[in-house]
């Protein structure tokens, strides 16, 4: 009952407001004048990563669920898809208003130019539809297609991987990392839970 309770009425007020730590992290780095050498890139390689470890905790749910029977995880999908979401849009901010001063043709010239650059923006467009269809009215209004659509849940992350993969040229381990949690919870989804 007492846990129950707290499922209920704790559950998502916390997680909502653990999920702001990153943010508050980078922020408070900034005012304490803790961003290193280059704050740009510190941003951006933050906003990166948080991005990236999102996306992977919203696919960790549905396994998780499947495999404890607990109902909590499926409750947070949402909320971390848009994490997610919102940490991409810094992320994409970062980019085009501190690193490239919003000048369009510099930024077509990155995207066309630079595979990362390419695959990156590809992620967030992405990642844009299913960040608008997150939502009561557009599940409804979708029927089967949201679920179709929502299978860019799992494109998503991976062209993220490879994003990370084509950026770091040779020490490869982080986005290695990244690359088989990813292939871990594809393969959970797989696989049946135990006892069905
Ligand atoms: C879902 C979409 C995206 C994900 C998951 C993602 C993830 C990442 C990750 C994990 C990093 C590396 C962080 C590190 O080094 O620790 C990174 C770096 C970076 N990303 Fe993204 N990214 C996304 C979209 C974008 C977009 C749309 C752009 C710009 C158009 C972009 C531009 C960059 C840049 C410039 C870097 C730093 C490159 C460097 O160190 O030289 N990313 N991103």
């Amino acid at each position: 009952m007492v846990v129950r309770m707290l499922h209920r009425y704790w559950l998502k007020p916390v997680v909502f407001a653990a999920c702001l730590l990153p943010m508050a992290t980078l922020v408070w780095q900034a005012y304490s004048d803790q961003l290193g050498a280059n704050p740009i890139e510190a941003i951006t390689h933050h906003t990166g990563e948080w991005t990236l470890r999102f996306l992977l905790l919203t696919l960790l749910m549905t396994p998780l669920k499947r495999f404890s029977g607990w109902l909590w995880p499926v409750r947070l999908r949402r909320m971390l898809g848009l994490y997610a979401f919102f940490y991409a849009s810094l992320h994409l901010a970062t980019y085009l208003w501190l690193d490239q001063f919003f000048l369009w043709d510099e930024i077509w010239l990155d995207i066309i130019d630079r595979p990362f650059i390419t695959v990156g923006m590809l992620a967030y467009l992405l990642l844009l539809p299913l960040a608008l269809t997150s939502n009561r009215y557009m599940i409804r209004r979708l029927g089967k297609n949201w679920k179709r659509l929502h299978r860019l849940a799992y494109v998503v992350p991976a062209l993220g991987v490879l994003h990370f993969w084509w950026l770091v040229k040779a020490d490869i381990l982080e986005p290695l990392v990244y690359g088989l949690l990813l292939a871990g919870l594809l393969l959970a989804r797989l696989r049946k839970a135990p006892g069905r």
